[in-house]
């Protein structure tokens, strides 16, 4: 890699999901504070930067996502001048900090949705999101099909008769991203964090903005049976291609502003070509790859992704950005420790099925580990995936708080799972989460057994996840085979991915059911497990000097 690229070419980037990161103020909920006196841990296990998600000013109706004021922290989280000294000690580590900005949406408390809602049908007010009449003769029906992600009818209407489209739940209106002023009020909040030092943002939704000018009714759906070729079908709402044009503008603001700023792009795209349209040039910088976190543990599905995301990404040149985990899946050793661990359809809720194999899944999300920091481009962890963190699969039901639960009629037990506040230290609960002596309970259940999880647990412990996370980043910063590049696939049995990264380095995985031989090697720098007699156990990954 030369050394003028850009640093979000190679960069691993370390997702905070701050209700659930370290609580600083002891109110069982995680906050700014928390995340500063963390500051030397993270800069300790190597990353390069933080992603925050949302810490507006927020009902809370999402967590956060239902934004009500974009200029403003939420006071559950802390104050605006905390931020900034966030972003300031942050940049002592040498740690970057990206916020989330959520421009699909805001919170129905956001003054805009209320004057909407003030100034009554037909006026300008309304005109800043997509308020429309319903469909029968009173107008009972909403004005077309289309379905809230988080279930049920993405409409609902008001006491006038109106009726406001919400992709996500009814406190989170969709925005018209038709309307000069919401195109100018988003890129003036952008110089607003920009200029206080933020280095770039992870853009939610990025590709729901615009929907088609007439709202016409969804296309029928595919079979998720159906293995053929992806066909890209035009969505009323769902990745348009007039979505690209409010991004060049978003990249021109970035461009305004000194040290390679950036956005990252949460798209959900149907095929490697169209997540590339997001990342052109003049476009966004890099866009997270969903299709690797969608992968089943199989080494055809694993390598075709590798392979295709390579090829479309470079052809517009830009970096990978490869994902295992974050805040809306289940965790990945949960994922990979079932027996089949089938691949994912997109739009389609992901729920583990059959027994848990826990060790099985660790040993996977180990290997897991080795293949994303070892594949060219930049690589996102997700809080407490570094601790080897399993789903949360038994929280009472009296706990849950994400809208799914609800919204689904208590058919789909949402993403609470994967939020549960990590474990710091101490055998019990809150584990470090809150500080000593606290009385909060933290704001989800932590299992009984976190204890051995823990930070303090693992450090030192040369067989834990979290030391094979620290000599993987640390590795990683020194090689200089590492980050942006190419690969070279090699010679290896069926079942085995192996490759090497310019001069010097090789990564084997073995999918296989059968122990593998290594490729010839000087040495192993970084192993999921043992390497006996040569031969790489079923389930492992390596790193070999070579
Ligand atoms: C994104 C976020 C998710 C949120 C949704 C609505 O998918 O990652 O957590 O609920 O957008 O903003």
């Amino acid at each position: 890699m030369s050394n003028t690229a850009p640093w979000w070419r190679s960069a691993v980037i370390y997702q905070v999901y701050i209700r659930s990161f370290a609580d600083g103020n002891d109110d069982g909920v995680g906050d700014i504070a928390g995340i500063r006196s963390r500051l030397p841990y993270l800069k300790s296990l190597g990353v390069d930067a933080i992603w925050i998600n949302p810490w507006y000013k927020s009902p809370m109706a999402d967590h956060g996502y239902d934004v009500a004021d974009y200029r403003a922290i939420d006071p559950l989280f802390g104050t605006l001048a905390e931020a900034e000294q966030l972003i300031e000690e942050a940049h002592r580590h040498g740690i970057r900090v990206i916020p989330d900005i959520v421009p699909n949406h805001t919170s129905d408390q956001h003054a805009w949705f209320q004057a909407a809602l003030a100034a009554g049908t037909g006026t300008p007010e309304r005109d800043r999101y997509i308020f429309r009449p319903g469909r029968g003769p009173d107008g009972t029906e909403p004005p077309n099909d289309w379905l809230s992600v988080f279930g049920g009818p993405a409409w609902t209407r008001l006491p006038d008769g109106e009726w406001y489209l919400h992709l996500f739940a009814p406190e989170q209106p969709d925005l018209n991203w038709q309307h000069p002023e919401v195109r100018a009020e988003f890129e003036s909040v952008l110089r607003f964090w920009f200029s206080r030092g933020v280095d770039g943002f992870r853009i939610d939704v990025a590709h729901g903005l615009v929907k088609h000018p007439e709202l016409p009714d969804l296309p029928p759906r595919r079979d998720p049976e159906d293995e053929g070729p992806r066909q890209h079908v035009e969505h009323p709402h769902w990745d348009r291609d007039e979505v690209h044009d409010i991004f060049r503008a978003w990249r021109k603001v970035a461009d305004e502003f000194p040290g390679d700023r950036t956005f990252v792009a949460e798209a959900w795209a149907d095929s490697p070509e169209r997540l590339a349209a997001y990342v052109r040039q003049d476009g966004l910088h890099t866009a997270f790859n969903f299709d690797f976190l969608m992968a089943s543990w199989d080494p055809k599905d694993l390598r075709a992704v590798i392979d295709d995301s390579l090829a479309m990404l470079g052809a517009v040149g830009a970096p990978a950005t490869w994902v295992l985990s974050n805040h809306d899946v289940v965790r990945h050793p949960s994922r990979y420790g079932r027996k089949t661990t089938k691949r994912w359809v997109a739009n389609e809720p992901y729920r583990p099925e059959g027994p848990l194999d826990l060790e099985l899944g660790t040993r996977r999300a180990r290997s897991a580990a080795l293949l994303m920091l070892a594949l060219p481009g930049g690589a996102y962890i997700y809080q407490g995936e570094e601790l080897g963190l399993p789903e949360v699969e038994d929280l009472p039901e009296t706990a849950l708080q994400d809208p799914i639960w609800e919204r689904s009629g208590h058919t789909d037990r949402g993403r609470d799972g994967c939020r549960v506040p990590i474990p710091w230290s101490g055998p019990a609960a809150p584990f470090g989460f809150s500080p000593d002596g606290t009385s909060a309970a933290p704001w989800l259940p932590q299992p009984a057994d976190w204890g051995e999880r823990s930070v303090e647990a693992q450090t030192g412990d040369e067989t834990s996840m979290l030391e094979l996370y620290r000599s993987a980043l640390h590795l990683r910063r020194e090689h200089p085979a590492l980050g942006d590049g190419s690969l070279t696939w090699l010679d290896a049995p069926t079942g085995v991915l192996a490759f090497s990264r310019g001069q010097g380095f090789a990564c084997v995985v073995n999918l296989s059911a059968e122990p593998c031989p290594l490729p010839d090697h000087t040495s192993v720098l970084l192993s999921s497990g043992p390497v006996e007699g040569g031969l790489l156990a079923p389930d492992h990954a390596v790193w070999l000097a070579v």
